[in-house]
């Protein structure tokens, strides 16, 4: 079964948005399997983000993820690390469709909300930067009114 890596952003925290983008992808019929309050020092932001040093953004959104707490998540689920990413919408905002977490909820680009991993090398490497092993918990769905 896919593994992601998702995270709400220090903007999602602060407008008390936690519950709302959970509940997205539980809807979904995805399985939280591990979920952490992460006050982010610089050497995780920039680790998290190694892909994108250099470009001009980059020291804008370092600042910005280690600007208050996130919501560091592992989504569990078939094709997990492609839906989160049409469940969150598009990263710029204005190209972000309604039904789509940033199109129903994020106005200014940078200020969108959630991060998801873009592919399995990078849902890997990404949710090794936030939680070890012990942390994911596995469990069956064993209640008959669970579907
Ligand atoms: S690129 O160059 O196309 O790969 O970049 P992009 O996918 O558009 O954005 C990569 C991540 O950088 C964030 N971003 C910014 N953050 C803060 N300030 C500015 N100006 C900015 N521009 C882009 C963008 O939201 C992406 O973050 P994640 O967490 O991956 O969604």
């Amino acid at each position: 079964m896919e593994r992601t890596f998702l995270m709400v952003k220090p903007d999602g925290v602060q407008r008390g948005l936690i519950g709302r983008i959970v509940s997205r992808f539980e809807d979904k019929g995805f399985k939280l399997v591990a979920g952490k309050f992460v006050q982010m020092t610089d050497e995780q932001a920039k680790r998290h983000y190694a892909e994108h040093e250099g470009k001009p953004f980059f020291d804008e959104l370092v600042s910005f993820i280690t600007s208050g707490p996130v919501f560091a998540m592992v989504w569990e689920g078939e094709d997990v690390i492609e839906l989160a990413r049409v469940i969150m919408g598009k990263t710029k905002v204005k190209e972000a469709l309604p039904g789509t977490i940033r199109g129903d909820f994020a106005a200014v680009t940078p200020h969108n909300l959630i991060h998801g991993a873009d592919s399995p090398e990078s849902a890997a490497r990404e949710l090794a930067n936030f939680f070890n092993e012990a942390e994911l918990v596995s469990y069956s769905k064993t209640i008959a009114a669970w579907t």
